[in-house]
């Protein structure tokens, strides 16, 4: 089988508590709410991409545990193939501790376990899906290694691939950015990978540039209501792609929405400019930041303007 979207990367169970304010160091609070979510940045990013309408798998390893059943039960429910699902009774699935607070905002722990047990094994047996994919997306909550082995195998194959640094570091191996086609971060990760304050649309043009200059053949950065900015090789300058005004609720999972639209315009529309893509992942995500939780507030093709697709 040949899959549009094929994402390598994490899964965690999401346990989140909303208070009204984030707690200071030392301190305890009482917060109003909590549940427990699917998330993880890679499996979010494949769920918006599969709830838009393309055919996706995810390569990716959980626990052989509670939480890892439900995860993969998770995946068949939202149409997301699990031929390359690993499960190892030696680390428990990955975990996320969530704090939201009353404007929106949020406050993460990850423990990524069995995610980082996803390795260069794993990605040969799921090579023919990586060869016939349309795109390929990588995070960083999995080893860097295997996420970098993954671009380049897409890379080498002419697949097509979108890197989310995300959780950015400061050192990221340069070698990732000769293997994207789309390098897409938002605002504080475009600033630990530069080292510049990146606090409105001028900084993220420098920022962009900066990034650009490492080899990528692309870059967004995605700049919460600001929609984001968009560079191209090509290009001399980038664009701004502004966003429409919102309530956030909780924007947990926004940049993944975001992230998961690109991928489906990417694979559904490829000869669209990169522009009006990160136009229609901006709505997409502007809709998820408007409801609780992650994969939960995540909109599917019914929820969008029939003009998307
Ligand atoms: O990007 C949001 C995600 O980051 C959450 O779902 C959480 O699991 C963390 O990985
Ligand atoms: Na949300």
């Amino acid at each position: 089988a040949a899959f549009d979207v094929v994402v390598v990367g994490s899964c965690m169970t999401d346990l989140v508590s909303q208070t009204p304010r984030l707690p200071k160091a030392g301190e305890t609070i009482h917060g109003h709410k909590f549940f427990i979510g699917f998330g993880g940045k890679g499996a979010n990013q494949c769920i918006q991409a599969a709830r838009l309408g393309v055919k996706t798998a995810m390569i990716c390893k959980v626990g052989k545990d509670f939480f890892g059943d439900n995860y993969i039960q998770n995946f068949k429910d939202n149409d997301v193939n699990t031929d390359f699902v690993w499960q190892t009774s030696d680390a428990a699935t990955g975990a996320a501790s969530i704090t939201v607070n009353d404007a929106g905002e949020n406050a993460i722990v990850i423990v990524a376990g069995a995610n980082m047990l996803l390795g260069e094994e794993e990605l040969q047996k799921a090579l023919p899906a990586i060869r016939k994919a349309k795109v390929l997306v990588c995070q960083l909550e999995i080893s860097s290694r295997t996420s970098c082995q993954a671009l380049q195998m897409a890379h080498d194959n002419k697949v097509k691939t979108i890197f989310n640094p995300a959780p950015a570091v400061q050192d990221l191996d340069h070698s990732f950015y000769r293997v994207s086609d789309v390098f897409c971060c938002n605002e504080s990760e475009a600033e630990l990978l530069t080292g510049c304050t990146v606090n409105n649309v001028e900084d993220a043009h420098h920022a962009a540039e900066e990034l650009l200059r490492r080899g990528c053949a692309a870059v967004i950065i995605t700049l919460g209501p600001q929609g984001c900015v968009v560079l191209k090789a090509q290009d001399k300058t980038s664009t701004h792609v502004p966003s429409t005004a919102v309530k956030a609720v909780d924007t947990t999972g926004a940049g993944d929405s975001f992230i998961g639209a690109l991928a489906f315009c990417m694979a559904h529309h490829p000869a669209m400019p990169l522009e009006e893509m990160a136009r229609r992942a901006n709505q997409v995500a502007a809709l998820s930041v408007q409801t609780v939780g992650t994969q939960t507030s995540f909109p599917f093709k019914r929820d969008l303007p029939a003009e998307m697709f």
